[in-house]
């Protein structure tokens, strides 16, 4: 199992990825301002991992305080400073969230039964996702055909997660299950998330993958090569709007041009209600030097202009299902987005949670 995120005595440990294929470094961060800048230079990306990254942010924040005087005022601004990272990644915004009911409900108590109740909630984040990445692979991996092909693109796997992956880890319950399912990685240009971390993920695991460059898919899916699309999602608006890694829209396109159904896996935890559509999501742009340099090495001239949108909104038409932990979703997705949330919020009351 790859270890994406680890909570240990000495603080939060994340495998660089970064250095990732040639190198697997793991990396201790003892600050919540050291965990902000290591999400912030994608040391660890991917909506879920973002989220978890975030809770044990928090808790290592509050942790870190020596005195229950002031704690609402730091706990505001542990939050902010790690808001401040990504504001595409809906999991962040819902860590957070999900962090502060918790303080909330302690408030009344010692500073250091408030620790405890902090680091337990991300602890607990961190267990549920991998529960929630196997039960989403298991209801994803019935929508893949056997002996198919399956185009992904950028990184949802274990490394975009705290473990198993969203996107991937539908593949992975397919060939669990016994299908003989194959993947082509687009390369992701500009940080090459499918090149070196899809691609990593697969070969470490066994499962056949072949590595294209981004503008490659849609000769592979003329030739009748592809049967299936996909990848997961950064935020997820209340009509089904998909916002992920730049280029998912371009492969949306070339999905509906040639009949192949394009799925995005994603946990109820990226959609967000609150947003009605995608035109309302918050696209993160990222650093020129992301573009003009490969590994370090200059590609362009020194002067010329340059955009790095991190992501784009593929619109709902363009998706056949969303796959979550309660359950596929399909148009008209205003109705059955809701439907998983008020299903899923059941089986909690049930559970007593
Ligand atoms: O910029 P990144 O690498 O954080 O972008 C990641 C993606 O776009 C993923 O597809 C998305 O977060 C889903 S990860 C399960």
């Amino acid at each position: 199992m790859i270890r994406t995120i680890e909570w240990t005595e000495d603080g939060v440990q994340m495998i660089d990825q970064r250095l990732l294929p040639t190198e697997e470094t793991y990396n201790t961060y003892k600050t919540v301002e050291e965990v902000a800048e290591a999400i912030r230079a994608l040391v660890i990306r991917g909506a879920p991992a973002i989220g978890i990254a975030t809770a044990m942010g928090i808790a290592l924040g509050v942790n870190n305080l020596s005195t229950r005087e002031g704690l609402e005022a730091e706990f505001k601004r542990i939050c902010e400073t790690l808001e401040r990272t990504r504001p595409t990644a809906r999991n962040l915004f819902w860590a957070v969230e999900r962090m502060s009911e918790v303080l909330e409900a302690n408030k009344h108590k010692s500073l250091e039964e408030i620790q405890k109740a902090l680091t337990g909630e991300a602890l607990r984040m961190h267990q549920e996702d991998i529960e929630i990445n196997r039960r989403m692979g298991e209801f994803g991996q019935q929508l893949l055909p056997d002996q198919s092909t399956v185009l992904t693109h950028c990184n949802a796997g274990a490394l975009a997660t705290a473990g198993y992956g969203t996107a991937l880890g539908v593949i992975r319950a397919a060939v669990e299950n016994g299908k003989a399912v194959q993947v082509f990685a687009d390369e992701t240009r500009p940080f090459l998330q499918g090149a070196r971390l899809t691609a990593w993920e697969m070969v470490k695991e066994g499962i056949p993958c072949t590595l294209i460059t981004d503008n490659m898919s849609g000769y592979f899916m003329k030739a009748g090569r592809i049967q299936a699309v996909v990848v997961g999602a950064d935020r997820i608006a209340a009509n089904g709007d998909v916002a992920n890694k730049i280029g998912t829209y371009t492969v949306a396109v070339l999905a509906k041009e040639h009949g192949i159904p394009f799925y995005v896996a994603a946990p109820l935890s990226t959609i967000d209600l609150k947003t009605p559509t995608g035109a309302e999501i918050p696209i993160e742009q990222r650093d020129p030097a992301e573009v003009t340099k490969i590994g370090g090495r200059i590609m362009a001239p020194a002067t010329v202009g340059v955009e790095n949108p991190a992501f784009d909104v593929t619109p709902n038409r363009l998706v056949a299902a969303i796959i979550t932990e309660a359950g596929v979703a399909r148009a008209p997705f205003v109705e059955s987005l809701q439907e998983l949330y008020d299903k899923a919020g059941e089986s909690d009351d049930r559970s007593g949670d």
